[in-house]
């Protein structure tokens, strides 16, 4: 089919590599012309495993091309997605101006009967607003339907969660377009559900809300665990093995962050506000979430008194691993709150410095190994879970921070381990470990 896909993001991007593999014809349209001049050379503005690759070949297949242009990017398409950016506003509801800007260019430049899909995460009641300015700016003699698709990608797995999803969602009130829309899908072999347009949008904002409270959920327990003195990994390990709990997002930290998750978790607490529904599960979500970032620095506060002029070493930048993204990160959180209290950071992440250094400047230093980070270091904090702090010989601690004292906000050493090392040790939800020097026993 030809396809057209409105956005180069993590979303727009993905969407239209992963159906010029599956042997579409597809064009990528977006504003930015910097961003789609390196597009088409085939580098990915943002990192994605995998992907650069997949872009490489679709471009140098011809089943792939990128515009700026939408008159050219919208002749001809049979389905075109919009995958545009969908930011938080100040009061935490969702700025559609994108939306609604892609909306009134595909009015006005299609030229034949077309789908229009909506993957951006969209309140609910959006496409009915959609189909409102394409009905009235379109040629009168062309048919266009509208369906909501949402997209359930992880940065950093999206192209296996775009072939190998659990389920797709499409959301149309004409059956002829679902009709269609299911045709483009069967190839993946993903369970396919077909409900109502506001229905299908309302399934984006509630999986993410409850992926949002099960974070939420088993960060209190880990909290309480610490209390009670229980252990949050064998606590979450004997939930989760529960078919009806289940072990996934039940991994304790120090909250969740990204582009997906805070802002659509607010959005739907505005959305519900709005038809005065005050919906106070999420409220608290959403403040325990927030609590959880300034744990760590709590924690380093309360053993040493003060952070001031003490040096800190941040590991881990990105919002999660295997992704460059930094927003709302919570390192970006807590090396704010060091740099109030006084400290000196030294940050380490394998891919997300030239990210995070366009925010923070010359407030930090910045290291691309974890010994540069550490040297002469007085304290560690672990804001993101990499393999290669995860898998880091744990006497780099030992030999070369001043004193080898860890805030882990992401659980990423076995007490076992540590308990083998001079190493003070502070985690989320387990003991605390606060070994005296002596001789590493290898
Ligand atoms: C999330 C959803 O998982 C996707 O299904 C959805 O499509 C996407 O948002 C979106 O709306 O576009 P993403 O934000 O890429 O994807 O990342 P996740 O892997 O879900 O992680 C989100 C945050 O939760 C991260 O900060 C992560 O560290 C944290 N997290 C995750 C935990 O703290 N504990 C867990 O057990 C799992």
């Amino acid at each position: 089919m030809k396809i057209t896909v409105a956005g180069a993001g993590n979303v727009g991007l993905v969407t239209a590599v992963c159906f010029a593999e599956a042997g579409h014809q597809v064009t990528c349209l977006d504003t930015q012309k910097e961003k789609i001049e390196m597009l088409e050379k085939g580098h990915t503005p943002f990192f994605e495993p995998g992907l650069e690759p997949l872009l490489e070949k679709n471009l140098a297949s011809g089943q792939l091309r990128f515009s700026t242009n939408p008159k050219q990017a919208y002749r001809g398409a049979e389905i075109i997605f919009i995958a545009v950016g969908t930011p938080e506003k100040k009061d935490g509801s969702v700025d559609l101006s994108y939306i609604y800007i892609a909306s009134y260019h595909i009015a006005e430049n299609i030229e034949n009967d077309v789908i229009v899909c909506t993957k951006s995460t969209v309140p609910v009641g959006t496409n009915d607003i959609i189909k409102q300015i394409l009905q009235h700016r379109k040629p009168r003699h062309l048919n266009v339907d509208v369906v909501s698709n949402p997209e359930f990608l992880r940065e950093g797995s999206a192209i296996r969660d775009f072939y190998l999803g659990d389920r797709i969602i499409i959301g149309a009130d004409n059956p002829k377009a679902a009709s269609i829309m299911e045709q483009l899908y069967l190839p993946f072999q993903i369970p396919i559900v077909v409900t109502d347009t506001r229905s299908a949008e309302m399934i984006k904002y509630a999986s993410n809300a409850f992926l949002a409270t099960k974070i939420s959920f088993i960060n209190e327990i880990a909290n309480l665990c610490e209390k009670v003195g229980a252990n949050i990994d064998e606590v979450s390990f004997g939930m989760g093995m529960d078919k009806r709990i289940g072990l996934n997002y039940l991994q304790p930290g120090i909250g969740y962050g990204g582009s997906c998750f805070p802002k659509d978790t607010k959005a739907l607490v505005q959305l519900a506000g709005n038809v005065l529904h005050p919906f106070e599960l999420l409220e608290s979500v959403i403040k325990v979430n927030q609590q959880q970032h300034s744990l760590l620095v709590r924690k380093a506060k309360e053993r040493f008194g003060s952070l001031k002029g003490k040096k800190a070493a941040v590991l881990g930048l990105a919002f999660k691993p295997e992704t460059d993204d930094i927003r709302e990160a919570v390192s970006l959180t807590i090396i704010k709150e060091l740099l109030g209290e006084g400290s000196f950071v030294s940050a380490y992440d394998p891919i997300a410095i030239p990210n995070a250094h366009k925010l923070l400047g010359n407030s930090i230093e910045y290291s691309t190994t974890i010994r540069e980070a550490v040297k002469g270091a007085d304290f560690a904090v672990i804001a993101t879970e990499w393999d290669q702090i995860k898998h880091l010989p744990l006497d780099t601690y030992t030999a070369y921070m001043k004193e080898p004292i860890i805030f882990d906000g992401r659980n990423c050493y076995s007490l076992k381990d540590i308990q083998r090392y001079p190493i003070t040790y502070v985690s989320i939800g387990r003991p605390t470990i606060a070994n005296v020097a002596h001789t590493p026993q290898h």
